[in-house]
């Protein structure tokens, strides 16, 4: 199956001029001295982390419904959230002969094995909304601009919180707040750039004593969750309730990073008795990101209070468009060429926009894109 791409090499500035002028001397995109493969004799590997979160479930298919609409030839895997899995998983698709890598890493920096023999057999690697890192053969990243989704996470807790009015101007509200904050997991390059977004925007409320922090846990080491996960995260936040608020403090927010957390935190939160269930009954605000269904239902429910919509649809088109490109010999177009380093290098990349949704945007952002149903949002439940 395995093709020899030099001319999409060359378009990643993989090859050299010499090399490129060796393969008869066309520029990207030019057909000159290339071999002119069909789709349907290409093969793609798509390599998913998880399939516990829905969103995963949800780009996976994307992907492979888009490549294989182009005509390409698919192999999708999911690694059940386990490094060595991926890492085999990724092995078999180059020993298989894929002619293209999608991946959207574990953990970001396990990868550098396989990288470097997808790099000797000259297959492209994309790197799918989590950046690979410390390897210089990740060739393209298409993700969401992740600083600015912690922006939209920390300004959602302040307007929840009343330090913000709707349309994000300060109000006379001077808190204190008592505010606990969780991260995602350290080996995920997106828990960074969450997390130093939201911070960032926190700090002046943080500084002035707006909000305090009553457990003094302001470290992303401290607040992150390892593999993002949900028992994880309902964990930490009943540790934080006994060893910070004991003594009959409230805790009156939560910044969450993700919906699988948020919903962690909310069970801790319902389980401890005087919080009680919904927000208008003295429920802290939480924040999250995703959109997963179950979450959506707790913000039309009063429960939970915003998500961040990352419009996983447009970024497996973006993906597909990328991948294309890659195979027909084009350099991609990418929109941000500086903010993600990986340690080796600095990827090119294209960022999509993400949107932030409280009760009153799920009808506008999730329902009518039809992202969701109706019936959808009211059971909580994917049909
Ligand atoms: C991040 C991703 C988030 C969320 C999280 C947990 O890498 O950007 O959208 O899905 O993983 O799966």
């Amino acid at each position: 199956m395995k093709k020899t791409y030099t001319h999409a090499l060359a378009a990643l500035g993989l090859i050299g001029a010499l090399a490129l002028a060796g393969c008869g001397g066309g520029g990207a995109g030019s057909a000159g001295g290339a071999k002119s493969e069909k789709p349907g004799d290409l093969l793609i590997g798509v390599s998913m982390p998880t399939q516990t979160s829905e969103r995963w479930i949800a780009d996976g298919k994307a992907v492979e419904d888009g490549l294989k609409k182009d005509g390409y030839q698919v192999d999708l895997q999911y690694a059940g959230d386990d490094i060595p899995t991926q890492g085999q998983q990724i092995d078999q698709m180059i020993t298989k002969g894929a002619d293209l890598l999608v991946i959207a890493a574990i953990d970001g920096t396990a990868l550098s094995s396989q990288l470097d023999a997808a790099a000797a057999a000259h297959i492209p690697v994309i790197s799918y909304d989590r950046l690979i890192r410390d390897s210089k053969n990740v060739d393209f990243y298409v993700t969401f601009d992740n600083y600015k989704v912690g922006v939209q996470q920390a300004t959602s807790l302040l307007k929840g919180l009343g330090v913000l009015d709707a349309s994000g101007k300060e109000t006379a509200a001077k808190g204190p707040f008592n505010v606990e904050l969780f991260a995602g997991s350290l080996d995920d390059n997106n828990a960074h750039f969450f997390w130093n977004g939201a911070m960032d925007t926190l700090k002046p409320y943080l500084d002035k004593g707006v909000l305090t922090v009553p457990s003094g846990q302001t470290k992303i080491e401290q607040a992150a969750i390892l593999r993002w996960q949900q028992e994880t995260a309902q964990k930490r936040m009943e540790d934080l309730l006994t060893s910070a608020y004991s003594d009959g403090k409230k805790l009156n927010g939560v910044l969450s990073p993700f919906d699988g957390i948020s919903r962690g935190i909310i069970t801790a939160l319902q389980g401890t008795g005087g919080y009680g269930t919904t927000i208008a009954d003295g429920l802290p605000v939480v924040t999250g990101q995703d959109a997963e269904i179950g979450s959506v239902a707790l913000i039309d429910q009063g429960v939970q209070y915003s998500t961040i919509f990352k419009d996983t649809r447009k970024l497996a088109k973006q993906a597909v468009i990328v991948s294309k490109d890659i195979l027909d010999g084009k350099k991609p177009e990418a929109n941000d060429t500086k903010s993600y380093d990986n340690g080796a290098k600095v990827v090119p990349s294209y960022l999509l926009q993400s949107d932030t949704v409280d009760k009153a945007q799920i009808k506008p952002l999730l329902i009518d894109s039809g992202y969701w149903t109706e019936a959808e949002v009211a059971s909580g439940v994917a049909q």
